[in-house]
C-alpha cells in the first residue's frame, strides 16, 4: 500500500532515495518525504501529493548530502493525505525517525501511555505514534537502537515494514517486516532497502527477501539479520534478480498501462513459453511437480484472490468444472478468511495475485494451511510474500508491471488457469480430459499472441469509440459463461482508469432490475461473439435498443449481423469459447486506457488506488 526506501552507503542518499520512491509510487501516492541524517541531525523533507513535489527542495543540492536516509510514498490509512500525515515521521524529542509500510492496529493504546508520559503528538498516524514508543524505550534502557526497535515491536500488534535511524548511531539502519513486504539490495560497503526489487535493481542484483518476523541491522556496512524474537539467521538467502532495467522503463510509450497493454503478445507466449507439451496434449509446470500426489487427491477447488485477480478466477472455476470436473468456488481472499468455509483437506487453494503483496489473499492463504489444504499460488512478482507462502507456485513470467490498472498480468492469470485446467483434467481419471481434446485446445490456445497481435492493431478503432464515449456516467458491461468474468474485467477497467460508475454482470441479470436504468445516456457494452450464447446476447441487445441503451458489441471478426442492431461494434479474432475472455479483454483495456486519457485522468496512477493493497 504503500512504498518505502532507504539507503546507507557511501554515496550521496538523496538521489538514490528520491528515484527509488519514483520507481515505487505505484504503491501509492498520497504524500512522500524524505529524511536524511547528517551531521549529527535528521533532515526531513516531506510533502503531500507525488513524489516531484519533493524535487522543490532540490535547490539547495548542497544540503541534500547525507549518506544514510530513509524514505516514503504513501497511501493514506490512518490520518488524511496531508503534510503533516506524510512519512517519514520523527520522534518528539527528534532522536528517532521512521517510515513504515502497514497498519499498528493497537496504536491507540500505545499511543495513550505515551500522551500520558508527556508525549505530544504532531500527525494522526499509527507511524508517529511507533517513533514515540521507540524513543521512549531508547530513553529508559541503555542498549543499542536495534535492540530498542526489538523491545518496541514486541509490544506492537499488526502489520509493518519499517526503516528506522537514531540520530545517536548514524552508521546504523534498522529494517523490520511482519505482514509487508522488504527486499535488502546488497551492495558494495553499500545497501539498499525498499518495498520491492525496483528501486534497488539498477544498484545490485544481490537481494535478501527478509522474512515475516524478521529485523536487519545494517551497521558500519555489516548486514545481521535475526528473528524480532531475538534469533540469529545464519547464511540468509541471498537471491539474483533477474529483471532488466529496461523493462522498468517506459520503452517510448507515453504511459505504463498502454506500454503493457502492447506487450500481450509477448507476455502471453512468456506464459506459456516452455509449458505446453502438444504431443503429449498436456502442460508442465516445474513448480507443481513434487505435489502431483496431493493434487490427485484434491476433489474441490477454492480460487482466492481480490480485484482484477479475482474476476480471472471466474474464468478459471469454469474451466475447472469443464476441463478437471473440479467442483470449483471462487472466494474473495478478505472472505474466505474470515468465514466459516466448508472445506477440508481435500479442498485445494488456488491464489491468484500479481504483485503476490495482496494481504486480503495472503490472509486466506494463511487460513486455508490452518485448515489442512494444499495452497497453490498463480503469481507474477518473483519472490513476494504469497509466492513464498504457498506451498506450491506458478509464475507469470510477465515481467514487471507498473500501471496501476491491471493489463497484461490479466490475460496471463486467466491463460494459466485454463493451463492448469489441462494439467489436473489430465491427471483425472475419473472424468478427465481426452488428449486429443487436450490437444486441441493446446493448439487454439498457442495462436493467441498472433491473434492479441490483429486485436492491437486496430487500437485506433477503440480509440475513436473512447471520444464518442468519454462523457458517459454510466455503462453496463455484459456477458455469458466466460464472459460475464470479462464483462466485470472490463467494468473494474474502465471504473478504476475513467472513474465513471461502471457495472459488470451476466447479460441476462440486466432483466432482473437493473434494466430500470437504461436509457438514451446510459450505454451498454456486450461480449457477444458468435459462441453458444451468441442468439442469447443478441435477445439482450434487443431489450437494450426497445429502451433506447447505446449498444457497443464486441463480437467475431467476420460477423457484420450486429453493425445493424447496435450503436458501434469491436471485432475479435474467433478463438474457443473458453480462450475468448483472453481476447475480449484487450480492446476494453484500450477503450478504458483512452476513455481516461480523454478525460486528463492519470492513467497509470489513478487516484485512491495502490497497486498493491497490502493491508486489509
Ligand atoms: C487491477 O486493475 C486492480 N488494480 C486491482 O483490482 C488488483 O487486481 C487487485 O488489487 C489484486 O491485486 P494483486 O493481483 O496484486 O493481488
Amino acid at each position: 500500500m504503500c512504498g518505502i526506501v532507504g539507503y546507507i552507503g557511501k554515496r550521496k542518499a538523496w538521489p538514490v532515495l528520491f528515484k527509488g520512491l519514483e520507481r515505487l509510487e505505484y504503491r501509492g501516492y498520497d504524500s512522500a518525504g524524505i529524511a536524511l541524517l547528517q551531521n549529527g541531525a535528521f533532515s526531513v523533507y516531506k510533502k503531500k501529493g507525488r513524489v516531484v513535489e519533493l524535487s522543490k527542495f532540490t535547490k539547495n543540492q548542497n544540503q541534500l548530502s547525507g549518506g544514510v536516509g530513509i524514505a516514503h510514498t504513501r497511501w493514506a490509512t490512518h490520518g488524511v493525505p496531508s503534510d503533516r500525515n506524510a512519512h517519514p515521521h520523527l520522534s518528539s524529542g527528534g532522536d528517532i525517525v521512521i517510515v513504515h509500510n502497514g497498519i499498528i492496529e493497537n496504536y491507540l493504546s500505545i499511543k495513550k501511555i505515551l500522551v500520558g508520559k508527556g508525549y505530544r503528538f504532531k500527525s494522526d498516524t499509527d507511524t508517529e505514534v511507533l517513533a514515540n514508543l521507540i524513543e521512549d524505550i531508547k530513553k529508559h534502557t541503555k542498549v543499542e537502537i536495534d535492540e530498542v526497535v526489538r523491545l518496541a515491536l514486541a509490544q506492537v500488534s499488526g502489520a509493518y515494514a519499517i526503516l528506522v535511524l537514531s540520530k545517536d548511531e548514524p552508521g546504523t539502519m534498522v529494517v523490520a517486516k511482519v505482514g509487508s513486504p522488504v527486499v535488502i539490495g546488497i551492495g558494495k560497503k553499500e545497501f539498499f532497502v525498499a518495498s520491492d526489487a525496483t528501486p534497488i535493481i539498477e544498484h545490485t542484483k544481490k537481494v535478501i527477501y527478509l522474512e515475516d518476523g524478521q529485523m536487519a541491522t545494517i551497521k558500519n556496512s555489516k548486514l545481521l539479520i535475526k528473528t524480532i524474537k531475538n534469533k540469529t539467521i545464519k547464511n540468509p538467502y541471498v537471491h539474483t534478480l533477474k529483471t532488466k532495467i529496461e523493462e522498468l522503463e517506459k520503452g517510448g510509450f507515453p504511459l505504463f498501462m498502454l506500454k503493457e497493454i502492447f506487450e500481450q503478445p509477448k507476455s502471453l507466449a512468456d506464459t506459456m513459453r516452455g509449458r505446453i507439451v502438444l504431443d503429449k496434449g498436456n502442460v508442465k509446470f516445474g513448480g507443481l511437480e513434487k505435489f502431483e500426489k496431493q493434487l490427485r487427491s484434491i476433489n474441490r477447488l477454492t480460487i482466492t484472490a481480490m480485484g482484477t485477480a479475482r474476476f480471472t478466477g471466474l474464468i478459471g472455476e469454469y474451466a475447472f468444472e469443464e476441463l478437471a470436473g473440479i467442483p470449483t468456488k471462487v472466494e474473495y481472499g478478505s472472505e474466505f478468511a474470515y468465514r466459516e468455509a466448508a472445506v477440508d483437506e481435500n479442498t485445494g487453494l488456488l491464489a491468484i495475485s500479481q504483485s503476490g503483496e495482496t494481504k486480503d489473499t495472503l490472509n486466506a492463504i494463511k487460513e486455508a494451511k490452518k485448515k489442512g489444504m494444499l495452497t497453490l499460488g498463480i503469481v507474477n512478482v518473483i519472490g513476494s510474500s504469497i509466492a513464498r507462502e504457498v506451498d506450491a507456485g506458478i509464475y507469470n513470467h510477465v515481467g514487471p508491471e507498473t500501471a496501476v490498472a491491471s493489463t497484461k498480468a490479466s490475460t496471463s492469470q486467466a491463460l494459466l488457469q485454463i493451463m492448469l485446467a489441462i494439467y489436473l483434467g489430465r491427471m483425472r481419471f475419473a472424468r478427465g480430459l481426452s488428449k486429443s481434446k487436450a490437444k486441441g485446445i493446446l493448439k487454439e490456445m498457442q495462436k493467441l499472441p498472433a491473434l492479441a497481435e490483429m486485436i492491437l492493431k486496430s487500437a485506433n478503432n477503440i480509440k475513436k469509440l473512447a471520444k464518442k464515449y468519454k462523457n458517459y456516467n454510466n455503462f453496463f458491461f455484459l456477458g455469458r459463461k466466460y464472459n460475464v468474468a470479462a464483462a466485470m474485467e472490463g467494468a473494474l477497467k474502465l471504473k478504476e482508469c475513467s472513474y465513471i460508475h461502471v457495472e459488470g454482470m451476466n447479460s441476462t441479470e440486466l432483466k432482473h432490475g437493473p434494466i430500470s436504468l437504461i436509457d438514451k445516456n446510459f450505454p451498454t457494452l456486450i461480449i457477444a461473439p458468435i459462441d453458444s450464447m451468441y442468439e442469447k446476447n443478441k435477445s439482450s441487445i434487443q431489450e437494450i435498443k426497445a429502451r433506447g441503451g447505446p449498444v457497443i458489441a464486441i463480437t467475431s471478426l467476420g460477423n457484420k449481423e450486429l453493425e445493424n442492431i447496435t450503436d458501434d461494434v469491436i471485432y475479435i479474432p474467433k478463438t474457443l469459447e473458453m480462450l475468448t475472455p483472453i481476447l475480449a479483454f484487450i480492446p476494453m483495456q484500450l477503450l478504458a486506457y483512452y476513455i481516461a486519457v480523454e478525460r486528463g485522468n492519470d492513467v497509470d496512477k489513478p487516484r485512491n488506488l495502490a497497486k498493491s493493497v497490502t493491508v486489509e
